[in-house]
């Protein structure tokens, strides 16, 4: 794992045969799912593992003991539609967490994202947030999502995403230096069409088999 204080870029074996296998475009659906499964695991596993916990009294069946309970609410907000892809992996690990939900999609000409659709639970303002979607490329998405999450009251903040483009992590690491993000890969740039290159293509289209 390679890690500063604010970007955590995941280094595991199974991640970089499972990139690999997201990356080939010959790589069938159920391949690409069961693929993009292992890794949201992974990176569902360093999104928590800094979660607040507090003690609590139990008993086993053989005596008293303390254990300990999760200290607080968690809040998953895949942006539409690619995020959807990341949402089981957190809610196996978590299984309490709200879920909720951003649609977004990128215009193909200004590579601007265009808001659709926002539904989200209370309480966003002691929660973890974990913003989740596969792909970081100009940050756009990610960028007009947490400014809408701080103007509804969140304030811890993680972006989750499989691959990520330098420029994306910059713009969100500058901007919002309160904001962790995890990703599985740091790519070379962007592309003329702000596709990440080498990159994956298009990450909704292959998940949901729409390509
Ligand atoms: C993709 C991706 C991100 C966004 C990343 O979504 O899932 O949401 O683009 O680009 P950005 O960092 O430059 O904003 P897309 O528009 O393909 O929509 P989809 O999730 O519905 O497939």
């Amino acid at each position: 794992m390679i890690q500063n204080k604010q970007v955590t870029i995941i280094d595991h074996p199974v991640v970089a045969r499972d990139i690999t296998i997201l990356r080939d475009k010959n790589t069938r659906t159920d391949e690409f799912r069961m693929a993009l499964g292992r890794i949201a695991i992974i990176l569902a596993y360093f999104a928590l593992r800094d979660l607040p916990l507090r003690q609590t009294a139990i008993e086993t069946p053989i005596t008293k003991t303390t254990g300990f309970e999760i200290d607080t609410d968690i809040v998953v907000i895949p942006i539409l539609r690619a995020g959807l892809s990341l949402v089981d992996a957190i809610t196996d690990f978590v299984p309490d967490a709200k879920v909720g939900h951003l649609g977004m999609y990128r215009d193909e000409t200004t590579h601007k994202p265009v808001d659709y659709y926002s539904n989200l639970p209370p309480g966003l303002d002691t929660a973890m947030t974990l913003v989740v979607d596969p792909m970081l490329a100009t940050g756009g998405s990610a960028d007009d999502a947490i400014t809408f999450l701080k103007k509804q009251g969140a304030k811890n903040i993680r972006f989750i995403s499989l691959i990520s483009a330098p420029e994306g992590l910059e713009r969100i690491s500058i901007k919002y230096p309160d904001v962790t993000i995890i990703t599985a890969a740091v790519d070379e740039k962007l592309n003329d069409d702000a596709f990440i290159v080498p990159g994956l293509g298009d990450a909704g289209d292959r998940y949901f088999g729409t390509s």
